[in-house]
């Protein structure tokens, strides 16, 4: 099974990370590694947790390979990197006694600088109250040089005189937005460039062609892991749009982000949660605005692993997980946070959508008819035990069991594990 993608179905924070992590260590106790893992789009807007030995990671630039002895993390092509946040959390994980010397970046991917982030929050507030409700990491931005082609790349940084030209060119156009539609001080070329030349000496030796190298290795049989950022609805071609984020988090991203062919891509898993979570703006029609939100909110520990904001909660919607299913071309399905719903005494799951008083049960074509779709529950019944200790299905009560088999059936991909527990080990594989 050389390459691998994972991707969350939902609107992020599905438990990548923990999935990742999982596939990774499994093969290393069959026998196997992950030879790679790697970033294909988005950029430290992201949070993955992984829970190894009760320990807590998050990373947020990096692959959680990094943490996977003998794997090797990448950051290819269509992710946007931040120099500044790639050496802090390399320092931070170094800290923490985590050998991170196995990384390297791509040549072509995006350098995120000081005025992405910046323009990023005063585009926010100019919006006021129809804000995207951004991370503020100069993500969107960032990706918006790249289509404009006045972005800088990661080899521009070891060439002065060529980034000098670029960072003017950059800074031109968005000086004059700054001062004077968003009445800030224009931002020097120097002080740009001095900044990004600052990085360029720690950087240079973790850069290479990751396109050749990736290829190269899926050529020789090695394992790569394609570890998704965002998700399926954050993604700006198939997700709310606008109000998503500014990269293809879908499976055909990966392709474009890593250089590499779909053909050589064998198993698409799509991470989903039992329920469902959004943060940031835009429409959610499972949200719940009652106790049971409030309920999910904190037993699932519901609060940004990036930016501490509170996570919108909602039930499971199987609308959405079929549209994952089609738009990625899923080979298996991952249910985490299953445990979350122990306590209660039924389990609605929306498995269609009233919109303007048809139903619809696939999702709509406009996102007009998105923001008007009311939910169509169907009610299951809880199984009311604490189910973080099963490791088999058979252990799993039965509520557990055809409250599972139920979201299977209408969530369009066939169930491979379901997670019980944020521990690496907490998980349930449906098929042995
Ligand atoms: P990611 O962005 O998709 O990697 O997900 P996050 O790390 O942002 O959020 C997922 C959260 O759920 C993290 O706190 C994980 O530790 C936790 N988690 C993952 N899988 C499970 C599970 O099966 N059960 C429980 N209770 N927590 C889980
Ligand atoms: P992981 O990989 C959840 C959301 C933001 C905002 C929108 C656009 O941990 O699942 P951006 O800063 O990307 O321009 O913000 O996208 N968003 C995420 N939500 N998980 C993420 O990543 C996210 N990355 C971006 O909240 O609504
Ligand atoms: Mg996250």
């Amino acid at each position: 099974m050389p390459a691998i993608v994972i991707l969350g179905a939902q609107w992020g924070d599905e438990g990548k990370g923990k999935a990742t992590d999982l596939l990774a260590t499994q093969s290393q106790s069959s026998g196997a590694t992950i030879d790679y893992c790697v970033r294909t789009s988005g950029g430290h807007n992201a949070g993955h947790t992984i829970v190894v030995n009760g320990e807590k990671f998050a990373t947020h630039l990096l692959p959680s390979g990094i943490l996977t002895p003998g794997c090797t993390a990448v950051i290819a092509n269509g992710v946007v990197v931040s120099p500044e946040a790639l050496f802090r959390e390399i320092d931070g994980l170094e800290q923490r006694g985590v050998d991170v010397t196995n990384l390297l970046v791509s040549a072509n991917a995006h350098i995120i600088a000081s005025y992405h982030s910046t323009i990023d929050k005063v585009a926010e507030r100019f919006l006021g109250k129809n804000k995207i409700g951004t991370t503020g990491r100069g993500i969107g931005p960032a990706y918006a040089d790249k289509i404009n082609r006045t972005g800088i790349r990661v080899a521009d940084l070891f060439d002065e005189s060529i980034l000098r030209q670029k960072v003017e060119a950059a800074l031109d156009m968005k000086n004059h937005l700054l001062a004077k539609v968003y009445n800030r001080r224009a931002i020097g070329v120097e002080e740009i460039v001095e900044e990004l030349l600052g990085y360029s000496e720690r950087l240079r030796p973790m850069v290479t062609d990751t396109s050749l190298l990736l290829n190269t290795a899926l050529d020789e049989g090695k394992t790569v892991l394609f570890e998704g950022a965002q998700a399926t609805m954050l993604d700006v071609d198939h997700g709310t749009y606008p109000f998503v984020t500014s990269s293809n988090a879908v499976a055909g991203g990966v392709c474009t982000g890593a250089g590499v062919g779909p053909t050589r891509i064998d198993r698409v898993i799509g991470v989903i949660k039992a329920y469902t979570t959004r943060v940031g703006s835009g429409p959610f029609p499972t949200e719940l605005f009652d106790e049971d939100g409030e309920k999910l909110w904190e037993i699932g520990g519901e609060v940004g692993v990036s930016t501490g904001r509170n996570r919108r909660c909602g039930w499971y919607d199987a609308v959405v997980a079929r549209y994952a299913s089609r738009v990625n071309g899923l080979t298996d399905y991952y249910l985490t946070k299953l445990d979350v719903l122990d306590s209660w005494e039924q389990i609605p799951v929306c498995v269609a959508y009233d919109i303007d008083g048809v139903r619809h049960d696939e999702m709509p074509m406009t996102q007009s008819e998105f923001h008007h779709a009311k939910p169509i529950y169907e009610l299951f019944d809880g199984w009311q035990s604490d189910i973080s200790g099963c490791r088999t299905f058979a252990d799993l009560p039965k509520n557990a069991q055809r409250y599972v088999e139920a979201l299977e059936s209408m969530s369009g991909t066939q169930f491979w594990g379901v997670g019980v527990g944020p521990g690496r080990e907490q998980t349930v594989l449906v098929r042995g």
